[in-house]
């Protein structure tokens, strides 16, 4: 699988891509010139959201609108950006829509926000982490690859550079490599090799630290990995 939508690859759908997380990868990513499908459980809301990211990425940026299903049918690469509690419903759902031989990258934190509780509280997975309870319901053949939890949807739907990494973690590292040159992509964005899918457990839950800095401090915070050699950022 050639590394992204550059070279006339297909493009990247992005599944629940309606909602603030979704909307801002698109946006940084149609950007960066990637071809990019919103999937929606509406195709209305779906196209409606696609135009607005044209208006905000340009003319030239090649967005588009699809229900979920059919997102998943015209994409080698999901990014799945939908709150924990339609998680799993949605990925059964999908099942039939996905071709072995293309990559989940999976954003979804479980936060106890899912049950009625507070969004800076993890919510405990039995599968460890929302990411590997994907791994759970995708094809045979499907790479999940968790990424993009820890950047602000707000930062990411501006114009700046964001001042973040992203710990990306699979047991594919093919799968890990193309999502951290995706991650590079996105200005002020530095990926690093997080290790294995079961390393989503730790990624997920500082999200929920981050939530409650953001509560506490009124900001929009992100993390910075230091310290490790120019080759964990590629
Ligand atoms: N917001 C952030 O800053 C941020 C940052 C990092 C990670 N995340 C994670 O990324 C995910 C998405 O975040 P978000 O803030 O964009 O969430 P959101 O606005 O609550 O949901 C995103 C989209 O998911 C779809 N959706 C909602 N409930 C669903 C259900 N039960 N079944 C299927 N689809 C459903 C909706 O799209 P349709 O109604 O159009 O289908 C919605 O627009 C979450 O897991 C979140 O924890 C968020």
């Amino acid at each position: 699988m050639s590394s992204t939508s550059e070279g006339g690859s297909r493009p990247i759908a992005i599944i629940g891509g309606t909602g603030p997380a979704g909307m801002g990868l698109a946006l940084r990513w149609a950007r960066a010139g990637e071809a990019i499908i919103i999937g929606s459980r509406d195709e209305q809301r779906a196209q409606s959201t696609a135009a607005a990211i044209k208006v905000k990425a340009g003319n030239l940026a090649n967005v588009s609108g699809m229900e979920n299903s059919a997102a998943c049918e015209a994409a080698d690469i999901l990014m799945l950006t939908v709150p924990f509690e339609g998680q799993a419903g949605l990925l059964k759902q999908l099942k039939s829509a996905m071709e072995p031989g293309i990559i989940l990258i999976d954003a979804t934190v479980p936060l106890a926000a899912s049950v009625g509780g507070r969004a800076s509280r993890p919510l405990g997975v039995w599968q460890g982490s929302a990411a590997q309870q994907a791994a759970e319901l995708v094809p045979k053949g499907v790479s999940v690859v968790a990424a993009f939890h820890n950047l602000s949807a707000d930062l990411l739907s501006g114009d700046d550079p964001l001042d973040c990494d992203v710990v990306v973690c699979s047991d594919d590292p093919d799968a890990a490599q193309l999502t951290r040159e995706l991650a590079a992509k996105i200005p002020g964005v530095r990926a690093v090799d997080g290790g294995k899918l079961e390393n989503a457990r730790i990624v997920e839950q500082i999200t929920a630290l981050l939530i409650g800095l953001n509560i506490r401090h009124k900001g929009h915070a992100g993390i910075r990995i230091t310290g490790l050699p120019a080759t964990a950022y590629r």
